[in-house]
């Protein structure tokens, strides 16, 4: 979702803030803007809807000096795509630029307090509302905030309600900028004699690898030379530098076409990361450091809860299968969006588990809250280091995947899957699980690398397969047991890049109404490995040709049965069963990829998406 950039420095800021929102593009966006300050103490503001691109093309032609500036990609909340609703915002009398992630929930009454002093909006944005309180308190404000910018800064946040990630110039300040964090990350990279302030550590990271977090409720006031932390509230703070881990290349295309299919085919070695050092195989023990002196605790859990959105939701659906066959342990998985809301109760001895590749997921974040107000220990199964629910969990367990770039979910799907294995094969072992059994797990989990790479070498054929299918509109997903979510994750997929329609459903439920749409030709993938529940899913194949339903299957390798049953099939290797959507996830990856294109859309950009939905 929206991106923030802001530099103040020697060197010229235009270009240096594009090339950071080229950064941010794969968060999803519709419009973008930019508003430096140079020397004269002129604010210059450009703003365009659709691609950085038309940014680019627009500073190309029009000036755009100085060497402080903010910049800003917008995914509308409030009000239309439109140049004119694009960040910078400015206030009512040009003094001051913002530009704001989140959401100003009371932006309706500050904008009826504002229309009352005669301050009429520009937009139809709640950052303006934000602003132009500003601008009114920096002008008029009376109460100690006339002409001090950060008091101003300072008491406009206390009488909003929301969420934000701002950073604020004013052409009365033209070295400095304000930046403030309440629930949408902002970090800041400290270089030799400048400030790179972002939403996102990818827009920081060719400039400099130190960096400082803010916290919520806490502001910087930078220089050239200086960052001064405090609370919003003006208590000073000493704030610690973390340097960033990622690498250029690992943000970059580095050869491949989209970012999705380079982290489709990252999986082996990303994988292989998620799992380096945490097996033990001579003692055939987990480690897992993020745990430290929790992991004790492990055994004494009477319940686990798991919690997030979309595809994390999906990896979390298996978790509970995981946590119950293993370690026997009852565990449920709860959309975060539904349990932040729904007064959960919460038993002693709870652990929640919340699953976010960005770490940064609103419902996710305040889910997490959620669980930790009533008593459940919590632990944040995240891929982005330094995230807030890496943050506010208890302990945690990185996937450590690498950036997750494409909009959709890969590599952090089978990385929480990983984690989450690796955590119910720790939990079993401290119940019931046989020092054999587990040894065989964890033999098994530790093979599944090398065996994404044999399903990969097939990207080709299942490019075709997918081809002979993608002129369909409607698909169904099938799946039992474990692999009933990696049916749901494959719909996802496919909807959201391809924009076929796609349900996925557990294979039996299919008859209780589904049924109905097949038609001849429907595509219809089943996740069928050998497993216990294999009879069962070909009977459920057999009902769909029964009604001339093209099966597309996904089995185990050698089963020839499902060969002659199946439209088209696609074997993955056999593995444990229970660690099955480890490798059935793979080939509908690939499928929805290539359906993507085959349609002709921007797989790393898809239509209305946002890669990180830090607003609810
Ligand atoms: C789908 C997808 C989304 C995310 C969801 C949660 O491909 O990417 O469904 O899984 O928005 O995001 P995180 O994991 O960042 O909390």
């Amino acid at each position: 979702m929206c991106g923030i950039v802001g530099y103040v420095g020697p060197r010229p800021a235009a270009e240096l803030l594009v090339t950071g929102l080229r950064r941010l593009e794969y968060r999803g966006y519709d419009s973008a803007g930019i508003a430096t300050l140079d020397g004269d103490r002129v604010l210059h503001r450009h703003r365009t809807v659709g691609e950085v691109d038309n940014l680019a093309r627009k500073l190309a032609a029009e000036r755009a000096p100085g060497t402080t500036g903010i910049a800003h990609t917008r995914w509308a909340t409030h009000g239309a795509p439109t140049q004119r609703n694009a960040h910078p915002h400015f206030d009512a009398s040009g003094t001051i630029a913002v530009v704001h992630n989140g959401i100003i929930e009371n932006y309706r009454s500050i904008r009826a307090f504002l229309t009352e002093q005669g301050i009429e909006p520009a937009s139809e944005t709640d950052t303006e509302a934000l602003a132009q309180l500003i601008g009114y308190l920096y002008h008029d404000g009376g109460n100690g905030e006339s002409g001090n910018l950060l008091a101003s800064v300072r008491r406009a946040l206390h009488d909003v309600r929301g969420t934000f990630g701002l950073v604020v110039i004013s052409r009365d300040h033209p070295d400095q900028l304000i930046a403030a964090r309440r629930g949408s990350p902002v970090l800041v990279g400290v270089g030799d004699g400048e400030h790179v302030v972002a939403s996102d550590g990818a827009a920081v990271i060719e400039h400099t690898r130190q960096v400082v977090y803010l916290d919520d409720n806490e502001l910087a006031l930078l220089t050239r030379d200086g960052l001064r932390a405090s609370t919003i509230d003006d208590i000073p703070l000493s704030k610690s530098v973390s340097t960033l881990e990622v690498r250029l290349q690992e943000i970059e295309l580095d050869g491949h076409r989209h970012h999705m299919s380079k982290e489709i085919h990252e999986q082996p070695a990303a994988l292989r990361n998620t799992l380096r050092g945490r097996i033990d195989q001579n003692e055939g023990t987990v480690v897992l450091g993020g745990l430290a002196d929790r992991e004790r605790e492990l055994a004494r859990y009477q319940r686990v809860i798991l919690t997030g959105c979309g595809t994390a939701w999906h990896a979390g659906l298996i978790g509970e299968y995981l946590f119950e066959e293993l370690a026997r342990v009852p565990a449920e998985v709860e959309y975060a969006s539904e349990l932040r809301y729904r007064n959960p109760v919460i038993q002693r001895n709870t652990l929640g588990i919340v699953l976010s590749q960005s770490g940064e997921t609103a419902d996710s974040v305040a889910a997490l809250r959620e669980l930790q107000l009533k008593g459940a220990t919590t632990l944040g199964i995240v891929n982005v280091v330094g995230s807030s629910i890496a943050r506010e969990t208890d302990s945690g367990v990185y996937l450590h995947v690498g950036p997750e770039i494409g909009v959709a979910s890969t590599k952090a799907f089978t990385g929480q899957v990983a984690v989450l294995a690796l955590l119910a094969i720790n939990m079993g072992r401290r119940r019931h699980l046989s020092p054999e059994r587990t040894a065989g797990l964890l033999r098994q989990l530790d093979e599944i690398p090398a065996k994404i790479e044999r399903i990969l070498a097939m990207a080709d054929a299942i490019r075709d397969l997918t081809e002979r299918y993608v002129e369909r509109e409607n698909w169904l997903y099938l799946g039992r047991g474990v692999n009933y979510p990696v049916a749901l994750e494959g719909a996802l997929k496919l909807k959201e890049i391809s924009y076929i329609h796609a349900e996925g459903l557990p294979a039996a439920e299919m008859k209780h109404g589904p049924i109905a749409l097949i038609d001849r030709g429907m595509p219809v993938v089943v996740v069928a490995p050998r497993d216990h529940t294999y009879d069962k899913v070909v009977a459920n194949i057999e009902e769909v040709k029964g009604r001339a339903g093209s099966i597309i299957a996904i089995a185990t390798e050698g089963d020839r049965h499902l060969a002659e049953l199946a439209d088209a099939i696609i074997y993955v290797p056999k593995t444990h069963p229970l660690l099955s959507p480890l490798v059935t996830t793979i080939p509908l990856q690939l499928m929805a990829y290539y359906a993507a294109l085959a349609r002709g859309h921007n797989v790393d950009r898809p239509r209305n998406l946002a890669k990180s939905v830090t607003v609810e």
